[in-house]
């Protein structure tokens, strides 16, 4: 199959298709203490893509939600963001979607309201580290009220794991850039005199010999340096698959705050 034509939406709506991820994501969620984002109105999500996870959270987490803005770059996302945003919220709420670099984003307009929260949900990946810390140091100077939150669900690698993560295990095999894990993340906050106050963890895992196409397409969409093709991909998970090894996710879903 020629990857090029496969939209990214296509492409990772269907790796969350495979195995239990939207299934652990939900439980997850549940398990967020409900009066913690009770009183958040406005959302601003970095990189929704086609919405659903985000939105999922939103869902059970922000009954009062008034304002939604998505920040999102991949123009093949933002049908399927709008129709998920209807799917998911309620009708009285104010959405603003801007198709825009998050790191080249103003931030809400000077009439606006601040925003309670800010989502990062399996973002961090496409900043470079001084785009995230410009991007940390916005949320917290600019963009979140004095007592704004900011979410971020990263998956883990290196550490605080028994597993590597599978697609940064062929990320290695290839030569290319591994995914920045969420230990990395924290830390970076933490220098930042952030505070980490909440953790809820998740682990789920595919199985590799079920990986299709479009699965392929997407670990290649996301690689940095990009791929002439899919050909190393491939191998490099049927090495992944000839050695036994689980396709392991591991992470975790944190939310940040100003020290007091
Ligand atoms: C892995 S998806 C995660 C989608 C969603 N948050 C979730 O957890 O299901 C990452 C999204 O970030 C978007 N993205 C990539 N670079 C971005 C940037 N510079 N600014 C905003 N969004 C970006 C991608 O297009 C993609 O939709």
């Amino acid at each position: 199959m020629e990857t090029g034509i496969t939209s990214y939406t296509e492409a990772f709506s269907e790796i969350r298709k495979l195995g239990n991820v939207s299934e652990v994501y939900e439980k997850m969620f549940d398990e967020v203490d409900k009066s913690y984002l009770e009183n958040v109105q406005h959302v601003i999500s970095i990189g929704p893509g086609p919405g659903f996870n985000d939105l999922a959270f939103l869902k059970k987490l922000t009954p009062n939600l008034k304002h939604f803005t998505a920040i999102e770059t991949d123009e093949s996302c933002l049908g399927e963001l709008s129709k998920n945003v209807e799917k998911f919220l309620p009708r009285d709420v104010n959405i603003k979607i801007y198709q825009k670099g998050a790191q080249y984003w103003a931030g809400p307009s000077p009439e606006e309201a601040k925003a309670d929260l800010v989502l990062m949900f399996h973002a961090t990946y496409y900043f470079n580290k001084k785009e995230r810390i410009d991007i940390y140091k916005k949320c917290f100077n600019n963009w979140l009220k004095a007592d704004g939150k900011l979410f971020i669900m990263n998956n883990k690698d290196i550490h605080g794991t028994t597993t590597t993560n599978f697609m940064n295990d062929i990320y290695r095999e290839t030569g290319r850039k591994p995914q920045v894990e969420s230990f990395i993340i924290k830390q970076e906050l933490n220098k930042l005199g952030y505070i980490i106050d909440k953790v809820y963890d998740y682990e789920h895992y595919h199985d590799l010999k079920l990986l299709n196409d479009l699965v392929v397409a997407f670990i290649v969409k996301v690689a940095d340096p990009p791929y002439e093709n899919d050909k190393m991909v491939r191998k490099a998970l049927k090495k992944l698959v000839d050695e036994n090894k689980q396709g392991y996710t591991y992470g975790d879903l944190f939310s940040v705050i100003r020290k007091t």
